[in-house]
């Protein structure tokens, strides 16, 4: 039988590493859709969602990624019933707790970015306690977005600068680009270079506005809890063939 690592590692062995993206950024869209079409409750879904996200951290690890960032729950997602919203509370929790043990394997240390207010104790705690115990690890990050909003995101950088130039610590002169990211929430994050998205929508979606501006897109029309390794592997290698020029002129 063949090692599935061994084959996994095959599939992308024609890709030079330096050609590789290291921050991956993904729009995990889809999950209601997918559940839909087969006449399941939206909710089972997200549920299967889990699964995806399962196998693309542990796929980002095991290629080396420096960092995964996964929007999982965004500002404007609280329009939605209050049965999904619990439910994708429940799941966050259950995921905190029970990805523990891989997490620690595996060596991530894991960030949430977004705003707290809404998530429940219990949710907040358990996220808290992961993000502690992962704290030291050196290996990739895994970047969750919870109830994240990148114009929020930028909101709050603006009212911490705001503040600092009112106390007389900072001199409007030397606000510079450096110093806008060092106020998000992504602050000491390097930028995305590749953002996924799943289920064909060709849009951002409010998330890591001022971090994507030279990310290269991917858009796949599967959902969220089809994407498998090959669709990781397959954005991967669309990624290595694009030509970045930042601006520039063709290398
Ligand atoms: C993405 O799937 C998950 C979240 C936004 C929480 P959706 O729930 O948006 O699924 P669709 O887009 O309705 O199919
Ligand atoms: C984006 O998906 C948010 C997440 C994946 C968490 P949405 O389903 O909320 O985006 P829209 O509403 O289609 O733009
Ligand atoms: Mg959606």
């Amino acid at each position: 039988m063949t090692d599935p690592a061994i084959a996994t590692d095959d599939r992308l062995a024609d890709v030079p590493l330096a050609r590789r993206p290291r921050h991956v950024a993904v729009i995990m869209d889809g999950n209601g859709r997918w559940a839909q079409r087969r006449d399941l409750p939206r909710i089972e879904g997200h549920r299967r969602g889990v699964a995806s996200v399962r196998r693309t951290v542990e796929e980002g690890a095991r290629l080396g990624l420096t960092q995964l960032s996964l929007y999982c729950l965004s500002s404007e997602n609280w329009k939605r019933p209050q049965r999904e919203l619990d439910f994708l509370m429940h799941l966050l929790e259950q995921y905190m707790i029970e990805e523990r043990t891989t997490i620690m394997q595996q060596n991530i240390t894991v960030s949430v970015i977004g705003r707290r207010e809404g998530i429940p104790e219990a949710t907040l705690a358990e996220m808290d306690r992961t993000v502690e115990m992962s704290a030291a690890n050196t290996g990739m990050r895994l970047c969750l977005a919870i109830n994240y909003g990148a114009r929020g995101e930028l909101v709050d950088a603006v009212r911490a600068i705001a503040a600092e130039v009112q106390q007389g610590k900072l001199d409007p002169a030397t606000i510079d680009e450096a110093l806008v990211s060092s106020k998000l929430y992504t602050a000491g994050m390097p930028d995305p270079d590749l953002l996924i998205r799943t289920a064909g929508e060709m849009r951002i979606s409010n998330f890591l506005l001022w971090q994507i501006s030279y990310a290269e897109l991917w858009v796949t029309e599967k959902c969220w809890p089809e994407f498998e390794l090959d669709d990781f592997h397959q954005s991967i290698r669309s990624f290595a063939a694009r030509d970045r020029r930042f601006g520039g002129l063709a290398s």
